[in-house]
């Protein structure tokens, strides 16, 4: 049997790896959320995790208030610790026990802006929109960039930085490790204190009870259904693919207002989604205008009306 160490299993995403590895008898699963340790604590970490001796760990624990660490030092220096010190930590105590890290990240360490591979990877494309692009598409009709696995990364806000630290410190400290970044998650909202819930229940929420609504038509990515993911980085570790960089998200690039419009189509929802600009609803951090994480080393997952549908369904 394989030992598996989840940590932030009662998040939104940690819940899902949870439900996809206790019912396999393969894995001997252990689960860590908040009451069972405080991960800033390196030491114990670092004892706990050595005790253990897993043979996978899963760190589904981050600092995810985006706007409040954009403007409070305090909170800021909370973001830094959960996701860039604390990753880098966690390596370091995978190393010892030889154990493999799979850890998460997120489409914010980009800008948004033409997306560039680091020097000597170029695979021959100038970006600049041409009718072979492979950003734009052959057309060239697509109005929004999307990014490789290994394309700069270049955060506009101080979470983006933090994750890419948390990026950066994984790979210094630990061969052996899966970078998994994903964008917009939803499913089940987490069952913990602070569990925040997904756009999806809120916008279902509005819908019921309000005539119109305004959606962001801006900030192109991809949805992310939280249990499509923690299957998928279940078949990750277990096709033992190469360590590295790996973008995780569900098919369909959309807006939220596309994706709203999606919603309430699948529900018969008829309240009017009014189109609106990122600047209707001013936000401290800024946020990428496209993130689209183009997913090159694995299959395609399903659309995301799909997996919006099997949500609804549960
Ligand atoms: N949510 C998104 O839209 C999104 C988008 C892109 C990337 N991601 C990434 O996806 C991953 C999973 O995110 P998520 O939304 O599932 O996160 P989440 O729901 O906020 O879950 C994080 C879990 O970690 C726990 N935790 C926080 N601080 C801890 C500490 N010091 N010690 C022990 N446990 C602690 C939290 O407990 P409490 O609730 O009690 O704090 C919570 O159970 C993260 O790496 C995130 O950055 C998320």
């Amino acid at each position: 049997m394989k030992r598996i160490l989840i940590l932030g299993s009662k998040g939104m995403l940690g819940q899902e790896l949870l439900r996809v590895f206790q019912h396999d008898k393969k894995y001997d699963v252990t689960a860590w959320d908040r009451e069972d340790i405080d991960v800033t604590q390196f030491d114990a970490l670092y004892r706990r995790v050595s005790d253990m001796w897993p043979d996978v760990i899963f760190n589904a624990i981050a600092y995810n208030a985006v706007d409040a660490c954009e403007t409070d030092d305090d909170e800021y220096a909370k973001a830094r610790m959960l996701n860039s010190d604390f990753p880098g930590e966690l390596a370091r105590a995978a190393k010892a026990v030889d154990a493999v890290l799979v850890h998460y990240s997120t489409d914010y360490v980009f800008d948004g802006e033409r997306p560039q591979y680091p020097e000597g990877k170029n695979p021959g494309c100038c970006g600049s929109g041409c009718a072979g692009c492979m950003y734009k598409g052959p057309d060239e009709t697509l109005p929004y960039y999307s990014y490789h696995e290994d394309d700069i990364a270049r955060p506009l806000s101080r979470y983006g930085h933090t994750k890419l630290k948390g990026e950066q410190n994984v790979m210094k400290n630990v061969n052996r490790h899966y970078i998994i970044r994903l964008s917009k998650l939803f499913g089940k909202p987490a069952e913990s204190v602070l569990g925040k819930r997904s756009f999806f229940d809120v916008m279902r929420e509005l819908g019921e009870t309000k005539k119109e609504v305004q959606a962001v038509d801006g900030e192109m990515s991809k949805f992310t259904y939280a249990p499509d993911l923690a299957k998928t980085s279940k078949e990750i570790v277990e096709n033992n693919l190469a360590p590295g960089i790996y973008h995780v998200a569900n098919d369909g690039a959309a807006t939220w207002y596309d994706g709203v419009k999606e919603f309430y189509k699948i529900l018969g929802i008829k309240t009017k989604v009014v189109s609106v600009p990122p600047e209707t609803f001013p936000r401290p951090a800024k946020r990428p205008s496209s993130s689209v994480l183009k997913v090159t080393k694995i299959k395609n997952l399903r659309h995301y009306s799909e997996a919006l549908k099997e949500y609804l369904e549960k």
